[in-house]
């Protein structure tokens, strides 16, 4: 959820510290901090944006150094609680992602030794332990402060004095980037683009030490080998490249997205997964988890899989699964993470796993932790993803949906053949949505005068709907509600009215008829209808108040190019109410705690 990322080299570290926090902000925004090593450690933190900390810096002179973003779990955003934190002594520095959960309890131990704890962090008992144990070598001190720690970590410790960074992760992630002379740590790829492609991903229980010039990467004190990747992503992938916001370029990008992810499995000679159970009669069933818009795609699997593959689809939320659903080893599963690191997935993999379940991840992050604990993982090829409100890595996630079924199909050959042109004239009809933004420009003025909305679909646009209403809610700070249409009579209507507006997505598939009369109960109940309606389609004009046309495709395909309107019709709403789009208040990109 935090970012944290560490420096060691021959530049001054606290540019780089920066630099790096600033693309890592999208893991939390409401303080942040950086210690730098020059004989004693400097601390410079507060609960403001990494640009505001920048500004009210002066120059530093230390050529090591570590920071840190935070999404708040232990006490409010405030000076005190902003990362790094430090021991009694002011010597040892610590910056941390994850959650301590036992900490109640350690900060009672350590005050009766004498520690001064001054935060209502987790985080703060991780610098006094380390001085605790600290006789003089500080990685021996550092793995037995972690040994009494419960809960989840990625740790960087910075000491004065010492040339070098420790690091330390559980179930939270932790790369090393390699550079010449200089190297660095950092939660998530982002953070090192600007200086270098070669990275080693840390895996739970790694402990790492870093110096300028060498990496250590320990388990259990023994040396181990860590393979070095080459990363992907450019440095372009992850700017805003004359957008406004990255919510906006991101939108605009789903086209290549599209494209890129198609060519790769398609250039595959393999299906990009193993549906079949091993050992079992064939495919029988399939499980999807996953969480927030992840989720929504998932619903969507379930329509494509059911459609096409013809074996019974449950989708849950990975947190509710968790604590109650039921897989067994005949289940296939399909795990949804853009990220790969969302813990209540993670969790939601591992125990799936122990109940002897397969699991498919599909994520957009090569290395991630899904990716490397799954059994099979399918990448999407989104490329980097800054913008909070998740857009292009759900189109993607889609994509590859439809990809898994497809070589499962029991559909007959013809249709199957028309399914996958269509598919491959996707990017051509979203493209078409991104060239009537103005007038969808249009009905977002209107929208943005309401404080309440309704979103409804049905069938395979359901979900579109609550991905709708989410995307909404999340930048706009309209309240939004997803319904499926037919639901919306049974307890919903009470609201409407003319305060009350509805945003009807009109398919031309077998809803199609039902969806209309729920368009006329609902107008004559005095509530503003803006509808998406299939282009040439004349009957909607009369039962709404504003239509947005989208272009035709296969019913099959709707739910892509209905999200693509959607996400725009947000986006321009939050603009007009003036909302800071690509970092909503209270969320963060990755959600790494339960
Ligand atoms: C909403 C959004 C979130 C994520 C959710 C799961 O725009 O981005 O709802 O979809 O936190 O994240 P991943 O897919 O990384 O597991």
């Amino acid at each position: 959820m935090c970012g944290i990322v560490g420096y060691i080299g021959e530049k001054r570290a606290h540019p780089v510290l920066l630099n790096s926090l600033g693309k890592l902000e999208y893991r939390g925004y409401d303080s942040c901090g950086i210690a730098v090593s020059a004989g004693g450690i400097e601390v410079y933190k507060d609960a403001v944006r990494v640009k505001a900390l920048e500004k009210a810096l002066s120059p530093l002179e230390g050529m090591i150094g570590i920071g840190h973003t935070r999404w708040a779990t232990h006490g409010e955003p405030s000076k005190v609680n902003a990362h790094p934190h430090c021991d009694c002594t002011g010597r040892i520095a610590v910056v941390h992602n994850g959650i301590i959960n036992n900490f109640q309890r350690l900060r009672e131990q350590l005050a009766s030794e004498g520690h001064i704890l001054s935060s209502h962090t987790d985080t703060e008992v991780i610098p006094h332990l380390i001085e605790k144990y600290y006789d003089g070598d500080l990685e021996k001190a550092v793995e037995l402060a972690l040994r009494d720690i419960e809960g989840s970590y990625a740790i960087i410790v910075l000491m004065a004095d010492e040339p070098k960074l420790v690091a330390a992760r559980k179930d939270s992630p932790l790369i090393i980037g390699i550079g010449d002379r200089e190297n660095f740590i950092a939660s998530d790829v982002p953070a090192i683009l600007d200086y270098t492609s070669r990275v080693i991903y840390l895996e739970d229980g790694d402990m790492a030490v870093i110096t300028a010039d060498n990496i250590e990467v320990k388990r259990d004190g023994a040396e181990v080998t860590r393979e070095e990747h080459k990363i992907l992503w450019s440095v372009k992938d992850a700017q805003k490249g004359g957008y406004e916001h990255f919510m906006l370029k991101e939108i605009h990008e789903q086209p290549k997205v599209i494209r890129d992810t198609l060519a790769e499995y398609i250039s595959a000679a393999e299906p990009a997964a193993d549906l079949a159970v091993a050992g079992g009669s064939g495919l029988e069933d399939m499980l999807i988890l996953a969480c927030g818009t992840s989720y929504h795609a998932a619903l969507i699997g379930k329509y494509i899989i059911e459609g096409l593959v013809k074996i019974p689809v449950r989708v849950e939320l990975a947190s509710e699964f968790n604590y109650s659903g039921q897989a067994s080893a005949r289940n296939k599963a399909i795990v949804i993470t853009q990220s790969g690191e969302t813990a209540d997935a993670l969790k939601a993999i591992k125990r799936l796993k122990k109940e002897g379940c397969q699991v498919i991840a599909i994520t957009n992050v090569v290395g991630s932790t899904a990716s490397r604990i799954a059994d099979q993982t399918v990448y999407t090829r989104a490329g980097p993803e800054m913008s909070v409100a998740a857009t292009k890595s759900f189109v993607a996630q889609l994509i590859a949906l439809y990809w898994l079924a497809l070589p499962y199909s029991r559909v007959d050959v013809r249709r199957l053949d028309d399914l996958v042109m269509e598919l491959r004239q996707l990017p051509v009809k979203v493209q078409r949505v991104l060239d009537n933004e103005a007038a969808i420009l249009d009905c977002a003025r209107q929208l943005s005068e309401f404080e309440n909305v309704f979103y409804i679909g049905r069938g395979i646009n359901y979900p579109i709907a609550l991905e709708g209403a989410l995307k909404l809610k999340e930048i706009s700070y309209i309240h939004a509600e997803g319904y499926a249409a037919g639901e919306l009579k049974h307890g919903p209507f009470a609201l409407l009215g003319s305060g009350m507006p509805v945003v009807a997505i009109v398919a031309q598939d077998n809803t199609y008829e039902a969806m209309l009369t729920t368009l006329k109960e609902i107008k004559a109940r005095q509530s503003p209808v803006l509808a998406l309606v299939g282009e040439g389609d004349g009957n909607v004009e009369g039962l709404a108040d504003w239509v947005i046309t989208v272009p035709q495709v296969d019913p099959m395909f709707s739910s892509v190019v209905n999200a693509v309107v959607l996400q725009l019709l947000a986006y321009h709403v939050a603009k007009q109410r003036g909302c800071p789009i690509d970092f909503p208040r209270n969320l963060a990109k990755s959600v790494t705690v339960e």
